[in-house]
């Protein structure tokens, strides 16, 4: 059984199966609808229905409270319809934002790579071209993994048919310790997406300043190698932190699209150097390399942060006390990937 729900105020109609949520019909779609953890517990993708019966499903109390639900408030990540609907969504939209619709993949692992001691690069073949924007994640499917894990695209949108990760090992964490440790090249695993609120804003041409810890070097990767190969003139500046000279990964990479390019700054940060005498680059947190760098004057520029949130938020401070506005400030946070 499949029943049509009306999108206002787009007037967009999806085509929703039973037992589908909202959300996913919508962004298979193509149709964007605010969404954030995907399982019912944020209340970002709260919908109204005005006309029709939707089934609210697993919404967490928190998430949607019963006065709302008298309401006919539903979340969309939860809510599946019962018959034809219209529903209500606070929708805006990012120009900038391509809304290319989600789709399954098989991917074949083609390479894994140690990048540093705790990070693995993992190099899949998808069975189809994704189309995504940079800065976009994918859902994993890992076997005996109960859920999906969340991980950023490294590569660029050109390389569509391909797919890099780096995947952090999280002690005891299930998903990470599979892909560490039983994963083998010529295994498959599914993937869908893509998805995320994340992706460079190329129309307004600001100079853009990325600043990235740990396994979060993945969707700057994938943003400035795109806006490098495109020949975009904006000035570019990745702040890379890590611990040590051997967290710091894909270090090369970044040293020698700065020798190409004019417009592409590379500036590493280490917090805590094995050997400081040796270590020429910064010392500190990236955030401070990022102030002492540009004097603490950031105006003007846009931000892509991408990393474990205590990073940001450090970040997210440092930029605002140095005159970024926060519209100018774009970011990912790494919390979920187990
Ligand atoms: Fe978080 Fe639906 S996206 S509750």
């Amino acid at each position: 059984m499949t029943y049509e729900v009306t999108v206002e105020p787009t007037g967009d109609v999806i085509e929703v199966e039973e037992d589908q949520t909202i959300l996913d019909a919508a962004l298979r779609q193509g149709v964007w609808l605010p969404f954030a953890c995907g399982h019912g517990t944020c209340g970002t993708c709260k919908v109204t229905v005005t006309d029709g019966d939707a089934d609210v499903g697993e919404a967490s109390p928190f998430a949607l409270m019963e006065s709302e639900r008298d309401e006919g408030v539903v979340l969309a990540c939860c809510a599946k319809p019962e018959s034809d609907l219209t529903i209500e969504a606070d929708i805006d939209v990012d120009p900038d934002f391509a809304g290319h619709p989600v789709n399954d993949y098989v991917g074949t692992v083609t390479e894994i790579r140690d990048l540093s001691p705790t990070i693995k690069g993992l190099f899949f073949e998808l069975d189809g071209e994704m189309e995504f924007q940079a800065g976009q994640y994918i859902n994993l499917h890992i076997p005996g993994v109960e859920g999906t894990r969340a991980f950023s695209i490294a590569n660029k949108p050109s390389d569509s048919n391909t797919l890099e990760l780096h995947v952090r090992l999280v002690p005891e964490g299930a998903g990470t310790t599979y892909l560490h440790n039983e994963l083998q090249v010529g295994d498959t695993l599914d993937v869908s997406g893509p998805y995320g609120q994340f992706f460079t804003r190329k129309s307004d041409e600001q100079d853009a300043i990325f600043i990235a810890g740990g396994s979060g070097l993945s969707s700057p990767q994938s943003m400035i190698k795109e806006l490098l190969e495109e020949g975009d003139q904006r000035k570019m500046y990745l702040f890379q932190g890590a611990r040590n000279v051997a967290e710091l990964y894909n270090r090369e990479i970044f040293e020698a699209l700065a020798e190409e390019h004019e417009n592409f700054f590379y500036i590493p940060a280490l917090n805590a150097p094995e050997d400081a005498d040796n270590w020429e680059g910064f010392t500190g947190f990236v955030h401070e390399a990022a102030q002492d760098y540009f004097d603490n004057k950031f105006s003007g520029h846009k931000a892509y942060l991408c990393g474990p949130p205590p990073m940001i938020d450090a970040a997210i401070t440092a930029l605002m006390q140095g005159r970024l506005f926060e519209r100018d400030i774009h970011m990912e946070r790494f919390v979920t990937a187990a």
